[in-house]
């Protein structure tokens, strides 16, 4: 993303109060792009109202699949499903900065009888598709793209089942696996290295497809019809980091979250949060679909420090640069391991959150795949640079509540991306 924002943060004493979050951004991706293939209408409540989801369902208009917003105080989208063959699109899809939409959506072009370019931003530009391509390419598409990057040309074909093992841990590259097995001839196995999270399996079943897990392994049969759904799309949990990483900053921190998805594969960072030291209890858990949702107390502590490595790291992936951004705060200090991943997100993120450490004074140990930092530091107010990254803009506003002095967040409107609204809500929650 290219901006000029600026957005000024300054110290605060505490953090007190109730925030709401959109829908998880995960679910909203999948539940537009299989409300689109599926028979009939379907209805989202509190679908995300981040930039990313709203590129999925441009793209899916632009594949003549019909919706509309319904009432925007709800975040209500309803959509009239095309069935499994969507129309050619007349122009490139405009996939933004989204990764999640270019990578799940190929999945479903993948297995149409026309060829579907798909681009975005710089940024997304640089992100790596082979780990896409290359099953795809097996289940018989043809896919040209730039030395491995956006855009994309898909020409579809009738795609037929794969068993894949993935070289990554990546739960956009599962779940465009799972699309195109749906759509493929023959049944799909994909075994996964890691436990990834498991929206994309949770929302098949939720549209009537039978999906099979045993271990790390999803088996998908093509061919199954789906039918629309009406859900309400739980409170997105990696922005609720965000908030939750800010009341761990002080001790006498108090935050409530009502409906907050608390999917099993995302959840780890309540364990971890709950282990540095935030005291969190959960009430009026609730499941719809498949997803479970509840209301989150929140209450401050001492702050501990944290290592992140092997399994955590694919279940903590997005919280990662907030966990790292509060971390020289922490009484022990802060260590990430095996996130290589990290390097090739919407910006390179272990070197946006050690720029952006060492400008608030910190010290900082930069890995090759993570990150050193000690604990016990004092932090100053800085010129942050977001590196166009939404994740990176959040994380260092909140850092930047318990440093000393202002910190200025240039190119702050990256939030739009996932949480537009991010800075006020921040503000009205934090107490001077
Ligand atoms: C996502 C998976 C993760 C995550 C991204 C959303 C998803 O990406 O970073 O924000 O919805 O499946 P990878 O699959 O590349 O790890």
């Amino acid at each position: 993303m290219k901006s000029i924002s600026e957005v000024v943060v300054r110290p605060a004493r505490n953090v007190r109060g109730s925030v709401s979050l959109p829908g998880d951004k995960s679910i909203s991706h999948r539940y537009a792009m299989l409300a689109g293939v599926a028979e009939g209408r379907s209805r989202l409540e509190n679908y995300s109202t981040g930039a990313d989801c709203a590129s999925t369902l441009s793209c899916l208009r632009a594949l003549g699949v019909v919706w509309e917003r319904k009432d925007v105080a709800n975040n209500l989208i309803e959509v009239q499903g095309s069935g499994p063959s969507l129309t050619a699109a007349g122009e490139p899809l405009n996939c933004g900065n989204s990764g999640s939409t270019i990578r799940m959506l190929s999945g479903i072009v993948a297995a149409q009888e026309f060829s579907t370019e798909m681009g975005g931003d710089e940024s997304l530009s640089r992100r790596p598709m082979e780990r896409v391509i290359t099953p795809l390419t097996a289940m018989g598409a043809k896919i040209e793209s730039q030395n491995g990057r956006p855009p994309l040309r898909i020409s579809g074909a009738r795609l037929k089942a794969i068993d894949y093992k993935m070289p990554v841990a990546s739960a956009q590259v599962k779940t465009c696996l799972l699309f195109a097995g749906l759509l493929a001839e023959g049944e799909t196995r994909i075994e996964e290295p890691l436990r990834t999270r498991d929206h994309g399996e949770v929302a098949l079943r939720a549209f009537g497809a039978q999906v099979e897990r045993k271990g790390n392994e999803v088996r998908i049969r093509g061919g199954q019809r789906l039918r629309g759904i009406e859900a309400r799309v739980p409170g997105d949990l990696s922005s609720a980091a965000f908030f939750l990483c800010a009341a761990a900053l002080f001790p006498n921190s108090q935050l409530t979250i009502p409906a907050l998805l608390m999917n099993p594969t995302r959840a780890r960072l309540l364990d971890i949060l709950m282990q540095m030291g935030l005291r969190i209890s959960v009430t009026q858990l609730e499941e719809a679909h498949g997803e479970l949702a509840g209301a989150l107390q929140v209450e401050g502590g001492r702050l501990k420090g944290a290592t992140i490595a092997g399994a955590d790291v694919a279940a903590l992936i997005d919280e990662i640069p907030v966990l790292a951004a509060i971390a020289p705060y922490t009484a022990t200090g802060f260590e990430v391991r095996d996130a290589g991943e990290l390097r090739v997100k919407e910006s390179d993120r272990i070197a946006s959150i050690v720029t952006n450490l060492r400008a608030m004074g910190a010290e900082v140990e930069e890995l090759e795949d993570g990150l050193k930092i000690p604990g016990g530091q004092k932090l100053h107010g800085a010129e942050i640079d977001s590196f166009g990254d939404h994740r990176i803009a959040m994380a260092f506003a909140v850092a930047a509540l318990r440093a000393e002095g202002e910190t200025t967040i240039h190119h702050a409107d990256a939030a739009v991306i996932s949480l537009p609204g991010f800075f006020g809500a921040l503000e009205s929650l934090s107490q001077r």
